[in-house]
């Protein structure tokens, strides 16, 4: 059995991000929470892949500024648009103003989440709905504006084979329990059923629908868990490929799922993960 390498090693070596095939042209995305995180490097990424980009935020005017800032800066087309995702009016909205903007969207990646961690006996029921309200029903509203557009309008023959993409965003947490978090995990399990069923219903209309389940990102929301090398060095345990991953981890595979090399997947969630979800506590035990 040979001995696990210290993380120390793995740290350095990341891809080359930028050197990104110009995969989307022309296409117009949605991606909401855009303004940091995940969503920030995804909504920069399908920039520099070649689409035009609707960058959604709900608080932090200036940082949705500096994305959209980004997105020229690829030059591509960039509009922040505020919504808070788990309200149907703002939804809607904000596809009314995407569209008269953009005159339609060919890709959409709700992505916008949250977490509000409590044991079960501490959580209350605000801090329940907030993360369900925001988390899934955010995407599943999301969804619906944008497939209605999908159906209205077609294959953009000129653009992609598909009449529409949608790549969730989800989490290992919809394969892997985690206690403490039991309105967070409920959320993402939610998510790969609602994804999968979406698929089976929209893929005769040549919509299709998928997910990327991330592991650890380096963003703001899971801070604890990587500003420490005692942080760190605990979650390698969960990690086999011995690296936190970078939001441009998630973001190269979004471009991947929103283009055309990607026609003849659907219904399934794609794990960016390094391996979290190979079980690593089996590595030497079992
Ligand atoms: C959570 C992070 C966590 C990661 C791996 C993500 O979905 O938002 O806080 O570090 O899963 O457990």
């Amino acid at each position: 059995m040979p001995t696990q390498p210290d993380a120390s090693q793995f740290n350095g070596d990341l891809p080359n991000y930028k050197n990104c095939p110009k995969l989307i042209v022309g296409q117009k995305a949605l991606v909401t929470g855009a303004n940091s995180g995940i969503g920030r490097a995804v909504a920069i990424g399908l920039a520099r892949a070649g689409a035009d980009v609707i960058v959604n935020y709900v608080t932090n005017e200036p940082a949705a500024r500096e994305v959209v800032a980004a997105i020229e800066g690829e030059g591509a087309k960039g509009l922040a648009i505020k919504a808070d995702v788990s309200r149907e009016a703002e939804v809607q909205g904000m596809f009314e103003q995407a569209l008269a903007a953009f005159g339609t969207i060919d890709i959409l990646v709700p992505n916008a989440g949250l977490q509000r961690d409590a044991a079960l006996t501490e959580m209350s029921l605000e801090q329940w709905n907030t993360v369900i309200g925001i988390n899934l029903t955010g995407q599943f509203l999301c969804i619906r504006e944008a497939v209605k557009e999908f159906l209205r309008r077609g294959v953009r023959k000129d653009v992609s084979v598909a009449a529409g993409k949608i790549i969730c965003m989800s989490s290992v947490h919809e394969v892997i329990p985690w206690a403490g978090h039991v309105n967070y995990a409920t959320s993402k399990g939610g998510i790969q059923m609602m994804m999968k069923s979406l698929a089976q219903e929209l893929a005769p209309h040549r919509i299709r629908v998928n997910a990327i389940g991330p592991g650890a990102i380096r963003t703001p929301i899971n801070t604890d868990a990587w500003t420490t090398p005692e942080a760190y060095a605990d979650l390698m345990k969960l990690v086999p490929y011995r690296r936190i991953g970078e939001p441009e981890d998630i973001a190269q595979v979004a471009v991947f799922l929103a283009s055309d090399m990607a026609d003849y997947i659907s219904g399934v969630t794609l794990f960016v993960d390094g391996g979290m979800t190979c079980y690593p506590g089996f590595a030497t035990g079992g």
